[in-house]
């Protein structure tokens, strides 16, 4: 029987195969575990299944020497030192697949929330501002025949792509350096152009592109000073991409028209620049967040501990 840490609660049914043969160990508190408490109880575990909250370093690795496997439940991974955890040989994975249609679906819900205006529209009557129908009251913009340009051309990107034309949008992919994105396949051999002509030509930008040195600022100044005014940028990939103050910057500037944001660069806390822009969507952190696809995550990243602990691959290695 092996020693299990968890380090967030999730539905207890996804937990029945692991507790059946190992022995569990559930950080219960509402909050996210403690840094001194992850340390304390990942000592003496075999597997450690851990959210994006928790920082997975040296330090942790050190503290659970006996680790064979790290599970995050997310399919990003930017909170775990990749190269540490495999000069232990310890396994890492994420939870790919399972939670791309959610996200997608979230981006669809921020690129119309943006452009038709419905967070703004909903504070307005809540604090009693609204004085009835007027023929060009709170006007948006309509997305059949724009362009969506799509920084990111993995599961994700291509989700998102495919519901555009249900809007009557056209995708458009980034190619990075010359290169088609990372995934790209026949939609993004449809239609792909370099980061700078999507930059320019788009009237929606989305980002997904996963958080990581080489992405971290992409979308800085001299990218929001290509873009059009009319252009709205959609963030629910990383925060790391996008360079906060230089966002705020373009939105005072007026360089575009607006911003929806599902994940910012520090974590809970948000630029309190962009708290003063009524073009700007805030989202804290949902595009997984559904019960069928938070549920099939955490299965997915148990699935992928049973299979280390018996000596098997796992499902979904982190690549
Ligand atoms: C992920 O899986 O990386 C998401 O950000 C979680 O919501």
């Amino acid at each position: 029987m092996a020693r299990v840490l968890l380090t967030r609660r999730v539905p207890s049914s996804v937990l029945e195969p692991l507790r059946a043969r190992h022995d569990l160990d559930v950080w219960e508190g509402d909050d996210a575990i403690a840094r001194p408490e992850l340390l304390k109880r990942v000592a003496g575990k075999d597997a450690l299944i851990c959210v994006l909250t928790d920082r997975i370093d040296d330090e942790v690795l050190d503290a659970g020497s006996q680790l064979k496997v790290v599970a995050t439940i997310a399919v990003g991974y930017d909170n775990i030192d990749v190269p540490a955890v495999r000069r232990r040989g310890v396994i890492a994975t994420n939870t790919p697949d399972v939670l791309t249609e959610a996200t997608a679906e979230l981006t669809w819900a921020l690129i119309l929330g943006i452009t038709r205006r419905v967070a703004e529209g909903d504070r307005l009557i809540r604090s009693g501002g609204w004085t009835g129908w007027t023929f060009d009251f709170m006007l948006g913009t309509e997305l059949r025949g724009k362009q969506l340009g799509i920084i990111g051309g993995g599961r994700i990107g291509r989700a998102v792509a495919a519901k555009a034309p249900a809007f009557g949008m056209k995708a458009v992919f980034a190619r990075r350096d010359g290169v088609p994105s990372r995934g790209a396949g026949r939609e993004a051999a449809a239609g792909s152009a370099s980061l700078d002509e999507v930059l320019v030509s788009s009237d929606v930008i989305s980002l997904h592109v996963p958080g990581s040195p080489a992405t971290r600022h992409l979308i800085d100044r001299k990218a929001f000073a290509r873009m059009k005014r009319s252009a709205f940028l959609v963030n629910t990939a990383r925060g790391s991409v996008v360079d906060e103050d230089a966002l705020v910057w373009a939105l005072g500037e007026r360089l575009i028209a607006g911003a929806a944001l599902d994940v910012f660069e520090k974590e809970p806390s948000v630029h309190a620049g962009l708290l003063a822009f009524e073009n700007v969507l805030l989202v804290p952190h949902l595009g997984s967040a559904t019960r069928e696809t938070r549920s099939a995550m955490a299965a997915l990243a148990v699935g992928n501990v049973l299979a280390v602990l018996d000596g098997q691959p796992p499902l979904t290695p982190i690549p």
